[in-house]
């Protein structure tokens, strides 16, 4: 493990240099500094990675030093800068890996969440910040049809990397990872990505539909207030955060592609090509749940996804979905139920990313209802899950989580 001296060291190395930030960013930058963490109404980069950390260190100076290192490498990474000196010295590894050298910032963000295994973890408040734990960082209760796996579930830490450069993301998180060592292990990662239509617009997932139309807008100040930014409702140092709610989703893609284009558009209760909703030629048509079809059954169907997120089925509740299609080559599948299937199957889906002001009236509340009743969900496994606390952004000088920890 690394010592503390050695770990502060790093840090102070790494305050020196951030002196040298304004000027020297290259081009396309996003703001690190802000009330709020970049990377939540941050515009959707191409391409995305999701990492969560188990917390090892031992006490609450060593978590701080941790947080104090990792905001000024994110904010010199932010700017396209190298996490730290390069360093010529032969004899000590360099301050960087190196592969990001030379590299556009590609509007890279990173923010950074704390899960409920930082507060306490078995029964133990390592940090003293227990009694901190705000009530909206609930346990997830097990969905049905969940089929988690321990080693992509929970975590302390987690950091989603965004960039318009996969390469750009990949190098960020690793270089918390390797400023981190002593303080934090990495626990899993995933790689998602996320192409922006040419004629700009809604992106699409996997399964071929646009995915995001019915977002909150980011632009809408009062909306962001209302669904997406921690309030006074909940400890003051969460003021201007917000909750991540993760989901790694895996998608039988191989089965979707076989579904008649009709019953594809069923499952969503949109059109597959325009995005509409069923009846409508207009992507941002609002959705028509008392509209029936001649037989006088509902136009949008009972169990379509879109009818069961749809804020009027949930009590008003909206979340700010940022989520990205992985693929993770593929590997063998047994079904022992119709249609029996034996194959090797893609590993790929989407890393369901959600941003919201409380999940016990957002994620949590859309989501009891779907998990039983969507037709989707003879598509789609989750198999991953995580819910983190994401803090209000660091000013220049202070560092991410100071409000908690400080
Ligand atoms: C692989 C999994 C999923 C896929 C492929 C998927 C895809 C979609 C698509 C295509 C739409 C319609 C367009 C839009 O409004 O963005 C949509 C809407 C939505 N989805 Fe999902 N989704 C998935 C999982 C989830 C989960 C787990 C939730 C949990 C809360 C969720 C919540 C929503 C909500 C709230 C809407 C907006 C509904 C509305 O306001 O009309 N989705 N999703």
């Amino acid at each position: 493990m690394t010592s503390r001296r050695a770990f502060l060291g790093g840090a102070g190395a790494v305050a020196a240099a951030a002196v040298a930030l304004p000027g020297t960013a290259a081009a396309r930058p996003e703001l690190f500094f802000g009330p709020h963490q970049a990377g939540i109404t941050t515009p959707q980069q191409g391409s995305m990675q999701f990492a969560v950390f188990d917390a090892t260190a031992e006490n609450r100076e060593d978590l701080i030093g941790l947080m104090r290192a990792w905001t000024l490498a994110a904010a010199r990474l932010t700017a396209g800068l190298p996490a730290d000196h390069l360093g010529t010295a032969d004899a000590a590894p360099p301050g960087d890996s190196g592969e990001a050298i030379g590299l556009d910032p590609a509007r890279l963000t990173l923010t950074f969440g704390f899960g409920p295994e930082l507060f306490l973890l078995q029964g133990k408040d390592r940090f003293g910040i227990a009694a901190e734990r705000p009530a909206a960082l609930v346990d997830l209760p097990l969905f049905p049809g969940d089929q988690l796996e321990t080693g992509k579930t929970g975590g302390a830490i987690a950091v989603q990397a965004c960039a318009d450069d996969p390469q750009v993301a990949f190098h960020a998180v690793r270089q918390l990872a390797r400023i981190g060592a002593g303080a934090v292990s990495l626990k899993w990662t995933k790689a998602g990505f996320c192409a922006a239509p040419r004629t700009k617009g809604t992106p699409r997932n996997l399964m071929g539909f646009k995915d995001g139309t019915m977002n909150p807008d980011t632009a809408d100040a009062r909306a962001m207030a209302d669904y997406v930014w921690a309030g006074k409702e909940g400890p003051a140092w969460m003021e201007g955060g917000s909750y991540l709610v993760a989901r790694q989703i895996r998608i039988a893609l191989q089965h979707w592609d076989q579904m008649r284009l009709g019953f594809q558009e069923q499952v969503f209760g949109r059109h597959k090509y325009s995005g509409a909703p069923l009846g409508k030629t207009d992507e941002f048509a609002p959705l028509d749940l008392d509209a029936t079809d001649a037989e006088g059954d509902p136009l949008i169907p009972a169990t379509a996804h879109a009818r069961l997120g749809a804020p009027a089925l949930n009590g008003g509740a909206q979340i700010l979905r940022r989520s990205y299609s992985y693929s993770d080559g593929a590997d063998f599948v047994a079904e022992r139920w119709p249609p029996w299937r034996q194959a090797i199957e893609y590993d790929a889906g989407l890393m369901f990313m959600a941003y919201q002001k409380d999940p016990r009236s957002g994620f949590i509340r859309i989501f009891e209802t779907m998990s039983r009743l969507d037709a989707l969900n003879q598509f789609t496994t989750h198999v991953g899950s995580g819910i983190f606390a994401c803090p209000p952004g660091a000013t220049p000088g202070g560092w991410l989580g100071q409000g908690l920890l400080g």
